[in-house]
Protein backbone atom coordinates (compact mmCIF):
# COMPACT_ATOMS: atom_id res chain seq x y z
CA UNK A 1 0.00 0.00 0.00
CA UNK A 2 1.43 3.23 -1.32
CA UNK A 3 1.66 6.26 1.56
CA UNK A 4 -1.13 8.35 -0.14
CA UNK A 5 -3.40 4.90 -0.29
CA UNK A 6 -2.82 4.88 3.28
CA UNK A 7 -3.88 8.24 4.01
CA UNK A 8 -7.50 8.98 5.53
CA UNK A 9 -8.01 12.20 4.25
CA UNK A 10 -6.61 15.16 2.02
CA UNK A 11 -6.74 18.96 2.17
CA UNK A 12 -8.95 20.30 -0.15
CA UNK A 13 -8.11 22.74 -2.61
CA UNK A 14 -9.65 25.06 -4.52
CA UNK A 15 -8.12 27.39 -7.52
CA UNK A 16 -9.11 30.47 -9.13
CA UNK A 17 -8.22 31.41 -11.96
CA UNK A 18 -8.76 33.63 -15.01
CA UNK A 19 -6.65 32.40 -17.99
CA UNK A 20 -4.28 30.22 -19.24
CA UNK A 21 -3.94 29.06 -15.88
CA UNK A 22 -0.27 27.41 -16.29
CA UNK A 23 0.31 28.13 -12.55
CA UNK A 24 -2.93 25.90 -11.61
CA UNK A 25 -2.04 22.93 -13.95
CA UNK A 26 1.33 23.02 -12.36
CA UNK A 27 -0.61 22.81 -8.99
CA UNK A 28 -3.08 20.33 -10.03
CA UNK A 29 0.23 17.82 -11.14
CA UNK A 30 2.16 18.70 -8.03
CA UNK A 31 -1.13 17.27 -5.85
CA UNK A 32 -0.65 13.65 -6.55
CA UNK A 33 1.15 10.49 -4.45
CA UNK A 34 1.68 10.94 -0.91
CA UNK A 35 1.27 15.07 -1.26
CA UNK A 36 -1.49 15.90 1.74
CA UNK A 37 -3.91 17.61 -0.54
CA UNK A 38 -5.95 17.21 -4.05
CA UNK A 39 -8.05 20.07 -6.02
CA UNK A 40 -11.62 19.95 -5.41
CA UNK A 41 -12.65 22.92 -7.97
CA UNK A 42 -11.19 25.02 -10.20
CA UNK A 43 -13.17 28.60 -11.08
CA UNK A 44 -12.55 31.50 -13.04
CA UNK A 45 -14.52 34.74 -13.96
CA UNK A 46 -13.99 33.53 -17.23
CA UNK A 47 -16.36 31.48 -18.89
CA UNK A 48 -13.50 31.31 -21.29
CA UNK A 49 -10.36 30.84 -19.81
CA UNK A 50 -8.65 27.95 -21.55
CA UNK A 51 -7.68 26.38 -18.14
CA UNK A 52 -11.39 25.73 -17.34
CA UNK A 53 -11.04 22.85 -20.44
CA UNK A 54 -7.92 21.59 -18.82
CA UNK A 55 -9.29 20.64 -15.88
CA UNK A 56 -12.13 19.53 -16.66
CA UNK A 57 -10.42 17.25 -18.71
CA UNK A 58 -8.97 16.02 -15.29
CA UNK A 59 -12.14 15.58 -13.97
CA UNK A 60 -11.96 18.35 -11.98
CA UNK A 61 -15.05 20.21 -10.68
CA UNK A 62 -14.84 23.70 -12.54
CA UNK A 63 -17.47 26.67 -12.41
CA UNK A 64 -17.43 29.90 -14.25
CA UNK A 65 -18.62 32.93 -13.36
CA UNK A 66 -17.94 35.82 -15.51
CA UNK A 67 -17.86 38.76 -13.79
CA UNK A 68 -18.94 41.31 -16.54
CA UNK A 69 -22.56 41.04 -16.49
CA UNK A 70 -21.85 42.38 -12.01
CA UNK A 71 -20.05 45.70 -13.67
CA UNK A 72 -18.84 47.44 -10.64
CA UNK A 73 -21.00 45.32 -8.03
CA UNK A 74 -17.69 43.53 -6.51
CA UNK A 75 -20.21 42.03 -3.86
CA UNK A 76 -22.30 40.70 -5.98
CA UNK A 77 -19.80 38.95 -8.40
CA UNK A 78 -18.47 37.42 -5.12
CA UNK A 79 -21.66 36.21 -3.78
CA UNK A 80 -22.23 34.57 -6.98
CA UNK A 81 -18.60 32.57 -6.41
CA UNK A 82 -19.15 31.57 -3.29
CA UNK A 83 -22.16 29.17 -3.95
CA UNK A 84 -19.43 26.68 -6.00
CA UNK A 85 -16.82 27.44 -3.72
CA UNK A 86 -18.08 26.56 -0.37
CA UNK A 87 -20.00 23.68 -2.17
CA UNK A 88 -16.61 22.38 -2.73
CA UNK A 89 -15.64 23.11 0.76
CA UNK A 90 -12.41 23.88 0.36
CA UNK A 91 -9.61 23.99 3.34
CA UNK A 92 -7.48 26.07 1.10
CA UNK A 93 -7.83 28.46 -2.12
CA UNK A 94 -5.36 29.31 -4.47
CA UNK A 95 -5.22 32.47 -6.66
CA UNK A 96 -3.22 31.13 -9.77
CA UNK A 97 -3.26 34.01 -12.24
CA UNK A 98 -6.92 35.48 -10.81
CA UNK A 99 -7.10 38.91 -12.04
CA UNK A 100 -9.91 39.74 -9.99
CA UNK A 101 -9.12 41.90 -6.95
CA UNK A 102 -11.33 40.83 -4.17
CA UNK A 103 -13.47 42.51 -0.98
CA UNK A 104 -12.55 42.68 2.33
CA UNK A 105 -15.15 40.93 3.32
CA UNK A 106 -14.85 37.76 0.87
CA UNK A 107 -11.10 37.38 1.63
CA UNK A 108 -12.04 37.27 5.42
CA UNK A 109 -13.59 34.38 5.42
CA UNK A 110 -10.43 32.55 3.96
CA UNK A 111 -7.85 35.19 5.58
CA UNK A 112 -5.10 32.37 6.31
CA UNK A 113 -5.63 29.78 4.13
CA UNK A 114 -5.81 31.38 1.02
CA UNK A 115 -2.83 32.16 -1.25
CA UNK A 116 -1.70 34.00 -3.90
CA UNK A 117 1.05 33.80 -6.73
CA UNK A 118 2.79 37.24 -7.76
CA UNK A 119 5.40 37.70 -9.98
CA UNK A 120 7.88 40.16 -8.26
CA UNK A 121 10.34 39.59 -4.91
CA UNK A 122 6.92 41.15 -2.64
CA UNK A 123 7.35 44.07 -1.04
CA UNK A 124 9.30 45.46 -4.51
CA UNK A 125 6.60 45.75 -7.35
CA UNK A 126 3.30 44.96 -5.51
CA UNK A 127 0.54 45.08 -8.75
CA UNK A 128 0.83 45.26 -12.28
CA UNK A 129 3.57 45.51 -14.99
CA UNK A 130 5.96 43.41 -12.66
CA UNK A 131 8.33 42.58 -14.83
CA UNK A 132 8.81 45.87 -16.88
CA UNK A 133 9.41 47.84 -13.82
CA UNK A 134 12.33 45.72 -12.43
CA UNK A 135 13.50 46.02 -16.33
CA UNK A 136 12.94 50.08 -15.67
CA UNK A 137 14.88 49.96 -12.57
CA UNK A 138 17.51 47.78 -14.28
CA UNK A 139 17.38 45.18 -11.13
CA UNK A 140 20.08 42.35 -11.40
CA UNK A 141 17.81 40.08 -9.48
CA UNK A 142 13.53 39.17 -10.65
CA UNK A 143 11.71 36.25 -9.00
CA UNK A 144 7.93 35.59 -7.76
CA UNK A 145 6.49 35.31 -4.37
CA UNK A 146 3.79 33.42 -2.78
CA UNK A 147 1.91 35.07 0.13
CA UNK A 148 -0.99 34.62 2.21
CA UNK A 149 -3.97 36.64 0.48
CA UNK A 150 -4.91 39.95 3.00
CA UNK A 151 -7.04 42.87 2.29
CA UNK A 152 -3.75 44.83 1.70
CA UNK A 153 -3.35 44.19 -1.73
CA UNK A 154 -0.09 41.58 -2.38
CA UNK A 155 0.67 42.22 1.01
CA UNK A 156 0.06 39.22 3.18
CA UNK A 157 3.03 37.17 4.52
CA UNK A 158 5.30 36.13 2.37
CA UNK A 159 5.22 31.91 2.22
CA UNK A 160 7.81 31.57 -0.44
CA UNK A 161 9.82 33.41 -2.83
CA UNK A 162 12.45 31.84 -6.08
CA UNK A 163 14.89 34.12 -7.87
CA UNK A 164 16.17 34.81 -11.22
CA UNK A 165 18.77 36.48 -12.69
CA UNK A 166 17.48 39.64 -14.95
CA UNK A 167 19.88 38.96 -18.30
CA UNK A 168 21.57 42.10 -20.08
CA UNK A 169 19.15 41.79 -22.97
CA UNK A 170 16.15 41.17 -21.32
CA UNK A 171 12.76 41.83 -22.45
CA UNK A 172 9.73 41.99 -20.39
CA UNK A 173 8.41 38.73 -22.22
CA UNK A 174 11.74 37.41 -21.81
CA UNK A 175 12.01 37.91 -18.11
CA UNK A 176 8.33 36.65 -17.67
CA UNK A 177 8.77 33.38 -19.39
CA UNK A 178 11.83 32.91 -17.03
CA UNK A 179 9.60 33.80 -14.04
CA UNK A 180 7.10 31.72 -14.71
CA UNK A 181 8.90 28.62 -15.20
CA UNK A 182 9.78 29.24 -11.31
CA UNK A 183 6.54 30.36 -10.57
CA UNK A 184 5.35 26.85 -11.13
CA UNK A 185 8.00 25.71 -8.59
CA UNK A 186 7.60 27.64 -6.16
CA UNK A 187 3.72 27.49 -5.88
CA UNK A 188 3.69 23.78 -5.91
CA UNK A 189 6.72 23.32 -3.05
CA UNK A 190 4.83 26.21 -1.10
CA UNK A 191 1.04 24.65 -1.21
CA UNK A 192 2.41 21.23 -0.05
CA UNK A 193 4.32 23.24 2.83
CA UNK A 194 1.44 24.88 3.47
CA UNK A 195 -0.97 21.96 3.47
CA UNK A 196 1.51 19.85 6.27
CA UNK A 197 0.76 23.09 8.52
CA UNK A 198 3.99 24.54 8.06
CA UNK A 199 4.41 28.10 7.36
CA UNK A 200 8.03 28.25 7.52
CA UNK A 201 9.29 29.77 4.13
CA UNK A 202 10.37 28.04 0.99
CA UNK A 203 13.03 29.56 -1.38
CA UNK A 204 13.98 28.62 -4.56
CA UNK A 205 17.25 30.14 -6.32
C1 LIG B 1 1.57 34.69 -14.05
O1 LIG B 1 2.70 35.51 -14.25
C2 LIG B 1 1.05 34.93 -12.67
O2 LIG B 1 2.07 35.26 -11.74
C3 LIG B 1 0.17 36.12 -12.87
O3 LIG B 1 -0.53 35.79 -14.06
C4 LIG B 1 0.41 35.14 -14.95
C5 LIG B 1 -0.26 34.02 -15.71
O4 LIG B 1 -0.56 33.04 -14.78
N1 LIG B 1 -0.70 36.33 -11.75
P1 LIG B 1 -1.23 31.64 -15.28
O5 LIG B 1 -0.41 31.13 -16.44
O6 LIG B 1 -2.65 31.95 -15.71
O7 LIG B 1 -1.14 30.74 -14.08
Amino acid sequence: MTKAEGRVSFKRVAILISGGGSNMRALVESMAGDHPARPVLVASNDPAAAGLGWAAGQGIRTAAIDHRPFGKDRAAFEAALLAPLLDANPDIICLAGFMRILTPAFIRRFEGRMLNIHPSLLPKYPGLHTHQRALDAQDTQAGCTVHEVTADLDAGPILGQARVPVLPHDTESTLAARVLVQEHRLYAATLRRFATGDRARVDLT
